[in-house]
């Protein structure tokens, strides 16, 4: 195991009827911009549950965030932010409208121009207003970690930046705000959570038995709920170990002192930022070609998940890696998300773009051992057409 500094600021209220506790988080002479999606969260009570517990706040609301949250979008939000002198921002939804408010955050303290924040993966950042975050899909950990992931549509850039200035103050963790997701985004939360824990976990092995068994827990516990939720929306245990393992798969905990690939995230971004593929279904598609391709790299810590998590019997470890390969793309399938390009429209002649966005982001050197590169990746793209 490496050395390594573990600090995870974000407190979180899990369970039944937290938003009213939102209240007691936000200090009553701030002004308090509420961010959101697309709509989801009129629909379904929670944006009125929110306000409820705010009313004694002043409040602003901005709706309209989209998925892979455009930077176009957020800079509308960051002009209401300056021009009203907002305080504090409350992100109430998934990834996309978490990410974006930690932009946000960030943009509105920032004098130069905002791309920079994220040009710069995030290190020109030297203060942002406060975010507290309430959760209605189970998914990236944006909840509970420093990154966001923003899109420049005129340009087809999706892009992360870190930063510990947006680390959420708090997170509410209700798992009944995900009984209204339709089944695709359930699936597709579960993909991205059981695919952030293999991206940390599936590398080489350095003897972190807490990593490695944390990581086998949460992914059994996506394995038997996943498909669970999927025939029971509104099963609540089930809702609510999900949530949970999806904010534990990307909360710093899991990547304490051991490698990590992020190849699969990076080649997706691109996918996702040129083809508009959701990002699960980029994982999905990349994962299993990536292992395929550096099978030799990866056998040992591939057998360890097919024993430990498919209850693949003892082989040669070759078989098992294979046999753990096949067992996640019949998962993936299972959740109802497709495992190659071509289920997605996509041939051959989407390769190059994608190459052409990683070398221009200057990603051209993946994986955990860092040599992955540009042809690599063309290769790996083959291998998942
Ligand atoms: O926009 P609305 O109307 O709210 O609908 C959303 C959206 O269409 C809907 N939804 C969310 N909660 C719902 C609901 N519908 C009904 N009931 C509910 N309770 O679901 C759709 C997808 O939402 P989104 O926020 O895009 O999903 P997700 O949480 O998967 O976020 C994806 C984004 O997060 C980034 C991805 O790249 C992508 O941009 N990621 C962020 C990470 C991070 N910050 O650490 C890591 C991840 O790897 C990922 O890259
Ligand atoms: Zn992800």
């Amino acid at each position: 195991m490496k050395n390594f500094t573990f600090h995870n600021t974000t407190k979180i209220l899990f369970g039944r009827d937290q938003i009213p506790e939102i209240v007691n988080e936000i200090p009553k002479d701030n002004k308090v911009m509420i961010i959101y999606g697309g709509g989801s969260v009129k629909r379904n009570g929670s944006l009125e549950k929110v306000r409820g517990s705010l009313k004694d706040h002043t409040i602003y609301e901005f709706g309209g965030v989209e998925a892979n949250p455009h930077y176009e979008t957020l800079m509308q939000a960051v002009a209401l932010v300056k021009d009203n002198g907002v305080d504090f921002l409350l992100a109430l939804g998934g990834g996309s409208v978490i990410d974006g408010t930690k932009f946000v955050a960030a943009a509105a303290c920032y004098d130069g121009d905002a791309w920079d924040i994220v040009k710069s993966y995030g290190s020109v950042v030297k203060k942002a207003l406060p975010v507290g975050c309430v959760l209605t899909i189970a998914a990236t950990g944006s909840e509970m970690n420093n990154v966001a992931v923003v899109t420049r549509a005129e340009t087809k850039d999706k892009l992360f930046f870190a930063s510990p200035y947006v680390m959420p103050q708090f997170s509410v963790l209700e798992p009944e705000l995900t009984f209204t997701l339709p089944q695709h985004q359930t699936a597709n939360g579960v993909v991205d959570a059981f695919v952030h824990v293999l991206e940390q976990y599936v590398t080489f092995p350095v003897n972190a038995k807490v990593q490695d068994r944390l990581a086998e827990g949460l992914l059994n516990t996506l394995k038997e709920e996943g498909p669970e939720v999927l025939v029971n929306p509104t099963d609540f245990d089930a809702r609510a170990n999900i949530m949970w393992a999806a904010t534990m798969a990307l909360n710093g905990v899991l990547s304490t002192g051991t490698p990590a690939d992020w190849a699969s995230h990076l080649i997706g971004q691109e996918i996702t930022g040129l083809y508009g593929l959701d990002h699960a279904c980029t994982l999905a598609v990349m994962i299993p070609a990536i292992w395929k391709f550096n099978l030799a790299d990866k056998k040992q810590k591939l057998a360890q998940y097919g024993e430990r998590v498919w209850n693949i019997p003892a082989s040669d470890t070759q078989t098992m890696a294979i046999q753990a390969i096949d067992a996640t793309v019949a998962f993936f399938e299972t959740m109802g998300i497709k495992t190659r390009l071509s289920d997605y429209g996509l041939g051959e002649d989407s390769i190059p773009a994608v190459i052409d966005k990683l070398k221009e982001h200057g990603h051209v050197a993946l994986g955990e051992h860092g040599n992955i590169t540009p042809e690599k990746v063309e290769a790996v793209l083959k291998i998942a057409l």
